[in-house]
Formats: C-alpha cells, sequence, structure tokens
C-alpha cells in the first residue's frame, strides 16, 4: 500500500462492498478480507441485540465494542459517530439521547451513508442525520458535539493524529468522547502487516496501544482512560492465509496482541476548576 489516498480508496471500496451485503454474508466474507475462511469482525463485534434502540438492519457486524455503553450520553446531548456506517451506533444513541438530542453519523462511504439514511427515514427519525465526509476533514463546524463515539474505524484511518485533532476541534469545551477501536501490542510480522486485506479487515492499519494513546495526549485531551479492553483472537486458518506455518508459530510464542480498546478522553471546558472562565 503505497499512500494514503490509495489506502482510502481501497477502504472505500470495500466497505462498499460489504454494505449491499447482510449480516450474515459478512461474516462468510471474513472482514472484507478476500480468501479467509471465517470472519474476523465476528471475533471484534460485541452482541448488540439487547441493547435499547438496537436496529438489526443498521447491524452489519462491522464494529469491536460497544462506545455507546461507556460514553455517559444524556437526554438532550448531540453526538457524532465517527464512521458510522450502516447506522448501528447512531440509533443505539438516538435510544438515549431522546427526542430533544442530534445525533450525527459521519462516514466516507456514499452507499453506507445511503443505507444508514434509508435505516434513520424507515424509523421515522427527525433528529438522526448521516453526513458524507472524512474524519480527517469532519463536516462540521467547531465545538459542535456533546459527545463523539466511533467504533472499529480510526484503525483505517491513516493519519491518526489528523483524525483526533479533527476530533479535539469538533467537540464541544467540556465535552468527551468513548472511541471503540484495534490497537497493537508488540510488531505483526510483516506479512500481516503488508496484507491490504488485513488492512481493510481492521488489523495491520492499528498502531501500538501506547501510540494511540499518546496521540490523544499530544492533540490535547485530558482524563485519558481505558474504558475497556479485550484480547482479539484471530484463528489460524485466516492467519495462515498469510503466514507459514512457523511464522504463525513464531507470532504465537512472541508477545504480539491485538487488542480492541474502548477509550474515553475529555475536551477541557474553557473555565477553570473554580468556575472563573479563563478566557
Ligand atoms: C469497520 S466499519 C465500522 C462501521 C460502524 N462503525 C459499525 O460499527 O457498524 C468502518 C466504517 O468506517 C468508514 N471509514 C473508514 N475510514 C473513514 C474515514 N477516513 N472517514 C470516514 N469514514 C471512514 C468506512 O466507510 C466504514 O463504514
Amino acid at each position: 500500500m503505497v499512500n494514503a489516498e490509495s489506502i482510502k480508496k481501497l477502504v472505500r471500496e470495500k466497505y462498499a462492498a460489504i454494505a449491499e451485503q447482510s449480516i450474515t454474508e459478512n461474516k462468510s466474507s471474513c472482514c472484507g478480507a478476500s480468501g479467509c475462511t471465517t470472519n474476523v469482525y465476528s471475533i471484534m463485534s460485541d452482541d448488540y441485540t439487547n441493547l435499547e434502540g438496537y436496529n438489526k438492519d443498521a447491524d452489519l457486524g462491522l464494529g469491536c465494542g460497544l462506545p455507546t455503553e461507556y460514553a455517559n450520553l444524556k437526554l438532550g446531548d448531540t453526538v457524532f459517530d465517527l464512521g458510522s456506517g450502516a447506522g448501528n451506533d447512531c440509533f443505539i444513541a438516538r435510544s438515549i439521547v431522546g427526542d430533544k438530542g442530534k445525533v450525527v453519523g459521519i462516514d466516507m462511504t456514499e452507499i453506507m451513508i445511503n443505507k444508514a439514511r434509508e435505516n434513520a427515514e424507515k424509523l421515522n427519525f427527525q433528529n438522526v442525520e448521516f453526513r458524507l465526509g472524512e474524519i480527517e476533514k469532519i463536516p462540521s463546524g467547531p465545538d459542535r458535539a456533546d459527545v463523539i463515539i466511533s467504533n472499529c474505524v480510526l484503525n483505517l484511518v491513516p493519519n491518526k493524529e489528523n483524525a483526533f485533532t479533527e476530533i479535539f476541534r469538533v467537540l464541544k469545551p467540556g465535552g468527551h468522547f468513548s472511541i471503540s477501536d484495534v490497537v497493537l501490542v508488540g510488531q505483526l510480522p510483516n506479512a500481516l502487516k503488508n496484507a491490504s486485506e488485513m488492512y481493510v479487515g481492521c488489523v495491520a492499519g492499528a498502531v501500538q496501544k501506547e501510540e494511540y494513546l499518546a496521540i490523544i495526549k499530544k492533540v490535547g485531551f485530558k482524563n485519558i482512560k481505558i474504558q475497556k479492553e479485550k484480547f482479539i483472537l484471530i484463528p489460524d486458518d485466516i492467519l495462515l492465509s498469510y503466514l507459514s506455518a512457523n511464522e504463525l508459530l513464531t507470532m504465537k510464542n512472541s508477545t504480539v496482541g491485538i487488542f480492541s480498546i474502548t477509550v474515553y478522553a475529555e475536551k477541557e471546558s474553557s473555565c477553570c476548576d473554580n468556575d472563573v472562565c479563563c478566557k
């Protein structure tokens, strides 16, 4: 994979294809990783079916956490969901923020946006909106969201610092995010790292956990916490599509780990602790 634009083209094409499939087809197509026999997404994704607001047409089985469960959403909040897919987390968020709140899903894949809009229309929601756009240039003015959520997306964004800088920009002062994403501990074997199928399958684009947290700190967020951490076990038959038996053994005996984390952080309000405004 050569540059950011070609990576994004590949990601867009793959998720456009996935948008046209059912969750069952996505399971058998393996995290969009053609050639695999089982599915990474179903390993990563959590069970949504008991959550209030769950809409099965919006659930393509593409998440790696339940950010709405950790995001401390409140009635009336404005919530942005970055990389909203068919709207799965948006509809859960809508059930929490209610009629007076607002949910904005943002995705760069047009077919995903269309699918999400169809779902919102069927539900007759007036306050759930889907915008076509990129996370590196969020289609929104500054200081608009009370809460930002995202589910298994930022690993796909080539420049993660740009993504978090944009998240900082559009959050209101005093706002926060809960983001579920894939991170690594240790180095993946090159054959996995360089496989485009592993990139679109949410593995190879992931960065080291410490680097991920350092980026969040660098762009200015405070009170950074990991709310949930889950080890992702990729089945051998998938790994053997890229690695020899020996390479697989070496990887298993190493300390390399692929994790789904849900991470929280706050954009400090412009007032000081004693409520005296700083600006
Ligand atoms: C793994 S899917 C997750 C979808 C959704 N969050 C869910 O859990 O069902 C990744 C989604 O992120 C979108 N995406 C990837 N990179 C993006 C970017 N740079 N800007 C906006 N959307 C992006 C893709 O189009 C796709 O819909």
